[in-house]
């Protein structure tokens, strides 16, 4: 009876919060200094955001594998207190998954064999240095034991990532389930349209709108660099020779520019610098070498300890990403560009001008977005017995 009455409060309170994508936290937004949107009640968008609910449920394995959500909680719990970067791992991943082709595990299928070098999505180079696929197998490997064949990949990795985010610090969202797994990856499409380090405001924008997430889903969604680490790799384009001006990227604060060549040292550059355009899948190197080359780089920075310890007692979700944001101190140039549009600027500030609340509630709802975006159901796809094959 208690279980109905929770399922419906967060049913309730989930449909009132799409209806309302603006919602509660338009009140941290002053009528001084209101963000810009068209509508407060967007009805295509609504719609499009109810189309899920027809097929995916909330506690979908309730009857054919009871105890599935607690095996993924209960095996979350034990991976993160061994390895606690296993939530930006995994947040990473399920962002990578979804924005390609919809939330269908595409993204953990192995490279065929053969003649097809370019087969799956894991040998896209913004998915080269991805992690967590060894923590969805372990815990498909567990739920294969109880329910055979019956909890999808792309399931798993939903809730696998909502338990992370929680257990880094964020807020709860429901996950609601019954996807299913994707037949093939899309090597192309993750090539194409995974957004770059180095992209403007405008691309991202586009990126993001394309999939019917918002300025204020977008902005709030890349608070995921709140947690994890940022390799060298992607910041030293920034540094030394920024589009071939033989300068520095410009919107760099001076103080923090020096701070970023400390930690990406000279040295580094040469070695391992890879960057989206140097390497494509017909000049450079091969996959793997490009695969070894990023791995071999551990130099890296994140938002939360190096940057503003002083913002933030404790890590994980709050405002010290957008904090950095607004002092110049972003670790990408598409980070740093969110402060370059009028919109995407002002929706920074209102997050850091808080204790973190707004930019949470925002984050739990561009999740639930982000993850019934375009999701196989019923008899599409398959469930996988494992999750690379
Ligand atoms: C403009 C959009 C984005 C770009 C260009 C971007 C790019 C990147 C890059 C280059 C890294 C560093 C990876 C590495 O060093 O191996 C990174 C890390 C990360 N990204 Fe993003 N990202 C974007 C949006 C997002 C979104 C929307 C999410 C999740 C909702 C996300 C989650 C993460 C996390 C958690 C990490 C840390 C990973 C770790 O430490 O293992 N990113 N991102």
């Amino acid at each position: 009876m208690l279980n109905g009455w929770v399922l419906a409060v967060v049913f309730i309170t989930v449909l009132v919060s799409l209806c309302n994508p603006r919602g509660v936290s338009d009140i941290a937004f002053s009528s001084s200094n209101p963000p810009s949107f068209s509508s407060p009640f967007d009805f295509s968008e609504t719609l499009h955001l109810f189309s899920f609910l027809s097929t995916l449920q909330y506690d979908f394995y309730r009857q054919s594998c009871p105890h599935a959500e607690k095996i993924v909680s209960s095996s979350m719990a034990l991976i993160h207190s061994r390895r606690q970067d296993v939530s930006a791992s995994l947040l990473r991943l399920f962002f990578h998954d979804c924005f390609i082709q919809g939330c269908d595990a595409s993204i953990l299928l192995d490279p065929t064999t053969g003649d097809d070098t370019y087969s799956s999505e894991k040998q896209a180079i913004p998915n080269l240095t991805l992690k967590g696929f060894v923590e969805i197998d372990q815990i498909k490997e567990e739920l294969e034991r109880v329910c055979p064949r019956v909890v999808s990949c792309a399931d798993i990795l939903s809730l696998a990532t909502r338990d992370a985010v929680v257990l880094a610090g964020g807020p709860f969202y429901p996950v609601f389930t019954g996807r299913r797994d994707s037949t093939r990856a899309y090597f192309e499409e993750a090539m194409a349209e995974l957004p770059r380090p180095d992209d403007n405001i405008n691309r991202t924008l586009y990126l993001f709108a394309a999939r019917g997430l918002d300025e204020r889903d977008m902005v709030s969604l890349l608070g995921a660099h709140n947690i994890g680490k940022i390799g060298c790799q992607f910041i030293l384009n920034r540094l030394y020779n920024f589009s071939g001006t033989s300068l520095p990227d410009p919107s760099i604060d001076p103080e923090f520019l020096n701070l970023m060549r400390f930690k990406c040292q000279e040295k580094e550059h040469n070695n391992t610098h890879v960057s989206h355009d140097q390497v494509s899948p017909a000049s450079s190197p091969t996959p793997e070498a490009s695969v070894e080359t990023l791995r071999r780089s551990t130099l890296g920075m994140s938002y939360f300890q190096e940057l503003s310890p002083s913002l933030s007692l404790e890590g994980g979700f709050d405002t010290h990403y957008y904090k950095s944001l607004l002092s110049g101190r972003g670790l990408l140039y598409a980070d740093q560009q969110l402060m370059a549009d009028e919109n995407t600027g002002r929706l920074v500030k209102g997050y850091a001008s808080d204790d973190g609340s707004t930019f949470r509630m925002d984050f739990a709802r561009a999740m639930v977005k982000l993850s019934v975006l375009d999701v196989l159901t019923g008899s599409e796809g398959e469930i996988r017995e494992r999750c690379g094959f």
